[in-house]
């Protein structure tokens, strides 16, 4: 396969980020999302209680809180299916709001992440937010902010102000700043919610920014008076960022503010994800035993070694007769997700695993001509 990146950068990290981009070994979720949904119903039914609570006009916190891989994500996509179904005509509007992986040293990134998930959710076909499209549509056509708050909201959005400069005020303090996007979040909020009830959820706040926290924790008490419903979805990681505001919500909404901790599926509900994952494949009764144990409860466990065990053991297609199992070597299932990750990376050409080694030395986050001008520092391998 022709190489993406052409002669922009080095030959042996060319072929390394080919091999890692074209690598099936480093696609992690291949089978997200193609699963019936098992388990889950009780937690179901209180976030769908609480959706039809945000419907009749009250405020609501909900905590979403569980393990890597434990099915968060996939019970909020659940939710909003099902709840839509339930509500075909008169929606609720969803605002969903994802920060990522080392997104908390990033300054009011969730904030950013949250406004332009408020733009998206208003106007999801439009491609680009930039300054005069939101004077023109959240000021001028839906008057839900002032000028200047449209003004500030740009700012943050890093949109150049272009000749609407002058509508700013030159230089404002930090405290400033953070004064008037905390303004500008809750008159946006308050006005959008005066229309039509808010589900915004926000996913993966383990990796929140500390200043995005601070300020979302002011407009928890919006929630007392309003019809939103905030869902924070988090792993369980009490000394992050994103931790804080689900201590916010707690002080000071207290009863309105309602958890639901998902712990691993029962031995049932595991054994019919595996079932329907291995659908068409003779797994030997000892292969299933294996990832039920090892995979503890845990979906995205289960899913990563069924797919690790069909790229092995599988039945011989075609044949009329029973299918012919082959054997697999049990001690070869990892007991952890890491183990499994590692023993992925262990499959990776040489060029690809140096290629993740120099980007891992970098650190959190960086160019590819950074990743470029380091990879040419450090013996190439055979043949690049
Ligand atoms: N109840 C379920 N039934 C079937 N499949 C599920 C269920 N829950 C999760 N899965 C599958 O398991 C995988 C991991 O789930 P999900 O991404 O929701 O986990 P998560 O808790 O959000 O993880 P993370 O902390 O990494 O965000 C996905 O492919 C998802 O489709
Ligand atoms: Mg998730």
């Amino acid at each position: 396969m022709a190489s993406i990146f052409t002669d922009r950068i080095n030959p042996g990290l060319q072929n390394g980020m080919d091999d890692i981009l074209n690598q099936q070994t480093l696609e992690l979720k291949t089978v997200h999302n193609q699963s019936i949904f098992v388990g889950r119903q009780s937690e179901l039914q209180t976030l769908l209680d609480l959706g039809e609570t945000v419907m009749a006009g009250l405020g609501r916190v909900a905590v979403v809180v569980g393990e890597p891989g434990i099915g968060k994500s996939r019970l909020i996509q659940q939710w909003k299916e099902k709840f839509n179904n339930t509500h075909p005509n008169n929606f609720p509007l969803w605002i969903n709001a994802k920060t990522i992986t080392f997104d908390e040293d990033l300054a009011f990134n969730l904030l950013k992440v949250l406004f332009r998930a408020i733009i998206h959710s208003l106007t999801p076909d439009q491609p680009k937010i930039d300054f005069s499209y939101i004077l023109k549509f959240i000021v001028e056509k839906h008057h839900l902010l002032t000028d200047m708050q449209g003004s500030v909201l740009a700012l943050l959005l890093d949109n150049p102000f272009e000749d609407e400069k002058e509508n700013f005020i030159q230089q404002p303090s930090a405290q400033d700043l953070q004064n008037q996007y905390k303004n500008t979040l809750k008159v946006l909020l308050s006005n959008l919610a005066k229309k039509q009830p808010l589900i915004i959820v926000l996913e993966d706040l383990q990796w929140a920014d500390r200043s995005s926290i601070n300020l979302l924790a002011e407009v928890i008490p919006l929630i007392r008076s309003l019809p939103i419903l905030l869902c924070l979805v988090s792993r369980d990681e009490r000394k992050s960022n994103g931790w804080q505001l689900v201590s916010a919500s707690r002080n000071l909404i207290g009863q309105q503010c309602i958890e639901i901790n998902l712990e691993k599926l029962e031995d049932d509900e595991s054994l019919s994800l595996i079932r329907q994952l291995t659908e068409f494949h003779n797994i030997f009764t000892d292969t299933v035993k294996v990832i039920l144990e090892k995979s503890e409860g845990n979906p995205f466990f289960i899913e990563e070694l069924v797919q690790m065990v069909l790229g092995n053991e599988t039945t011989q297609e075609n044949s009329l007769a029973q299918p012919e199992k082959k054997s697999f070597d049990l001690a070869q299932i990892p007991d952890s997700l890491q183990a499994l990750i590692a023993a992925r990376l262990d499959r990776l050409e040489p060029d690809a695993v140096l290629t993740l080694q120099v980007a891992s030395v970098i650190g959190r986050s960086f160019s590819l001509k950074l990743l470029d001008d380091s990879s040419r520092t450090v013996p190439q391998t055979a043949g690049a």
